[in-house]
């Protein structure tokens, strides 16, 4: 028997990276999953591999229409909405203050701030009436950026601090119905990719840094840490049982806090 037997779920950029392995293994788990993410080639490879246990929905999260869409897409299939999970992101491929013109740092900081903070805010508005009725929590994918610089760029660092207080706000204004919570990963090889309006649409963090090697290198575990990793932090604040009196906390799993220890 899973920890999340029967929970319905709705994840936002489930389609690759930290999205999908939150909605394998919270598959794994018993749950019921709805994924929200723009890409239509990632939702119908998880609808080939998952069938009717995951529900797809083409949108962006930087759209009303489309958070409720997904909601609604939820609630219709599976009766209910218990955990709503805030993960769809973009990176800024770690571009410094003076290496980017005033031009680029005013696009950029819309865009990238339209996906990581604005969709964040949509989805909490979008799914806390349902939340309110179940119970529920919301989880947001937050990152090693959340709590040191040089995780990313200036956008990125202030995006990710941005969603720390987001999770301590609404934890606050949502209590005592509704946990809130953040997840705060490290580096991960995965699809993860930056704003098109800096023409970074197509390019992957896997093509700007040797990650295997920088985790090795510099995470007091000394190893490759990947997305299925990190995704138990999720199951466990997801779990109502496991995690009753955890509220407006942000998990830092990156492991980049702890310095690593001189090798012989
Ligand atoms: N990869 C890392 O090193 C790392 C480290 C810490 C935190 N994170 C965070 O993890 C989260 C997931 O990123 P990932 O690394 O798994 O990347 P990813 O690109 O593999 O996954 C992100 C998913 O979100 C979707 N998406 C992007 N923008 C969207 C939008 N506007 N509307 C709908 N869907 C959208 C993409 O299609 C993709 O499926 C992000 O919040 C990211 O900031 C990543």
């Amino acid at each position: 028997m899973g920890w999340l037997q029967n929970t319905s779920v709705l994840v936002t950029g489930g389609g690759s990276g930290m999205g999908r392995a939150i909605v394998e293994r919270f598959v794994e788990e018993g749950a019921r999953v709805a994924v929200l993410d723009r890409s239509a080639d990632k939702l119908a490879d998880i609808a080939e591999q998952f069938g009717d246990t995951v529900r797809t929905v083409q949108g962006d999260v930087t759209s009303t229409a489309d958070n409720a869409a997904a909601v609604d897409t939820a609630v219709g299939a599976f009766g209910g909405l218990d955990v709503f999970i805030g993960n769809a992101g973009v990176w800024d491929f770690a571009q410094s203050l003076l290496d980017s013109s005033p031009e680029d740092l005013a696009k950029g900081f819309d865009e990238l701030f339209a996906v990581n903070v604005k969709g964040y805010l949509l989805g909490a508005r979008a799914s806390a009436e349902a939340l309110r009725t179940s119970r529920g929590s919301m989880v947001f994918t937050l990152s090693n950026a959340s709590f040191f610089p040089g995780g990313g760029g200036p956008l990125y660092t202030a995006s990710k601090h941005a969603g720390t207080g987001l999770v301590k706000q609404l934890a606050f204004e949502l209590s005592p119905e509704i946990r809130v919570n953040g997840v705060a990963p490290g580096g991960m090889a995965t699809d993860l990719r930056g704003p098109g309006s800096l023409g970074l649409s197509d390019t992957k963090i896997t093509d700007a840094l040797p990650l295997r090697e920088l985790m090795i290198n510099h995470s007091a575990l000394q190893r490759e840490i990947t997305a299925q990793d990190y995704a138990g932090t999720y199951v466990l604040l997801a779990s109502r049982r496991n995690s009753a009196s955890v509220t407006g906390t942000v998990f830092d799993i990156s492991s980049f806090g702890t310095p690593r220890r001189p090798g012989p």
